[in-house]
């Protein structure tokens, strides 16, 4: 006889009974609307891709995260996506030519990384990705960006709760070459930045050392990976408080004055230390992080404007981003801006919950249930014997309904109750316009 065995859920991965659900949904309601009121076009990809299409280009991280695997008696080596970017380029590149420009998606993929699960770090998460394809400059980037904060807003937070970091792996690279960092190296020097806030200080000493910097360089190098500057400033003085000239600063005047006219500069903050951890971003770059509270980033992003060449496809500049739904959702429940109830009050609410107190009315539930619910409206019923309409009722209420039909004998001439919950008044109403009443009452007219 088989033995009974209880499973859990693979370490990492969760599990969404309804209230988590409902939290989910939310996250997804807004992302979706942020993207179609900024005109972007939702896609899919597959939740597998060839391994190769993450060892390319993604960078050594990403690639140790991998779930990858072959099917049994296969050849070919496959591997659960990680990040949605490489799935965009290929997709892009398969159309080519074709491609109207700019082309301006998004998507909610899930995705698959096998990291130690921590706070804000999962094995599976939900990431909205919005990338816009086909322009340079800053008005494309600050399309991308301006997305991105328009969600947040949705959500109820301000720029008192995040921050956007914004860098440019341009004026990152200048910065590196004087203090006298290879060109070859650059990349190496990128991911260490990256790494700097997990690393012990001798660890990152000894790891800028060996990229041919001496002890005065090391110690400009740790200097400029926590330099930052309001964006507010002048040019000049963000030059000063970063020690470089001017000049160095030119790749990211235009994005700030487009921010700054956008009247989105006040989220966005200068940060040297951000240089992403991807290999693929080539220009401006950007993180967004509570401002306190949750460590972890929201939201990282940027310009990659070769890798759809990379994949086969034509030289399209593109830039975009990714936001999490576990940072995101810690970040908004830390704010209270999921209710105090883990999901429960943002249940679809039920328009109308009937009760039936007696045999008679029993016979004719189903029928006024189909009835209700071809008129477009969310209706429940209880499901108990008891004829206390005091415990029928109390279940209305624990899922919220808007209003409860109560039937009883009275159903056998065409009337039955009907109690506005929100407001607490009972009137009578014939079954005929039962259906009318409650969407006058709930607002679902025309439904
Ligand atoms: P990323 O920085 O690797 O970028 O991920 C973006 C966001 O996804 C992170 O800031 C974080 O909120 C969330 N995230 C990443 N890994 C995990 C994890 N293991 N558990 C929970 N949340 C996680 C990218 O993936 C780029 N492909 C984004 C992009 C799109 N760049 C251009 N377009």
């Amino acid at each position: 006889m088989a033995t009974n065995r209880t499973f859990q859920g693979p370490k990492g991965t969760r599990d969404f009974y309804p209230p988590e659900m409902a939290i989910r949904r939310h996250i997804e309601r807004v992302w979706h609307s942020a993207s179609v009121d900024s005109g972007f076009e939702e896609i899919e990809g597959p939740m597998f891709e060839s391994l190769e299409l993450y060892t390319v280009k993604s960078g050594p991280e990403i690639v140790s995260q991998l779930f990858s695997f072959r099917r049994e008696g296969g050849e070919d080596d496959y591997a659960l996506r990680p990040e949605f970017t490489p799935t965009l380029a290929r997709m892009a590149a398969v159309k080519g030519k074709s491609l109207a420009l700019p082309t301006k998606w998004y998507s909610i993929p899930a995705l698959f990384r096998a990291e130690r699960p921590q706070r804000g770090r999962l094995r599976e998460h939900n990431q909205w990705n919005v990338d816009l394809i086909g322009t340079t400059g800053a008005s494309a980037d600050i399309e991308v960006i301006s997305t991105a904060l328009l969600a947040l807003e949705r959500f109820g937070l301000t720029n008192e709760d995040v921050q956007l970091r914004l860098s440019h792996r341009g004026l990152v690279a200048r910065i590196l070459e004087t203090l006298g960092v290879a060109e070859d190296r650059l990349v190496d020097a990128f991911q260490l930045l990256d790494r700097r806030d997990k690393m012990e200080d001798a660890d990152f000493k000894e790891k800028a050392a060996s990229l041919g910097l001496d002890d005065e360089g090391v110690a400009r190098f740790d200097a400029a990976a926590r330099s930052t500057a309001r964006l507010s400033e002048p040019l000049s003085t963000l030059a000063e408080a970063l020690g470089v000239p001017e000049t160095a600063l030119e790749d990211l005047a235009e994005l700030r004055e487009g921010l700054l006219a956008a009247d989105l500069a006040d989220w966005c903050v200068l940060d040297i230390g951000i240089v992403r951890g991807l290999a693929y971003y080539t220009g401006m770059v950007f993180e967004i992080f509570a401002t306190q509270g949750v460590e972890r980033a929201v939201l990282g992003g940027g310009r990659y404007d070769q890798l759809i060449e990379i994949f086969g496809g034509p030289k399209l500049p593109a830039c975009g981003f990714g936001m999490g739904d576990v940072v995101l959702g810690l970040v908004l429940a830390e704010k209270g801006l999921l209710g105090e109830d883990g999901g429960v009050s943002l249940l679809p609410r039920p328009d109308a919950f009937v009760v039936s107190t007696c045999d008679e009315a029993d016979a004719g539930v189903e029928a006024l249930m189909v009835t209700l619910r071809r008129a477009g409206l969310h209706a429940r019923r209880s499901y108990k014997s008891t004829r206390n309409v005091g415990k029928l009722l109390s279940d209305a209420g624990k899922c919220g309904a808007r209003t409860a039909v109560i039937l009883d004998q009275a159903v056998l001439e065409g009337t039955v109750g009907l109690k506005d919950l929100d407001g607490g008044e009972q009137v009578t109403t014939s079954l005929d316009q039962l259906a009318d009443a409650i969407a006058l009452l709930t607002g679902k007219q025309g439904a």
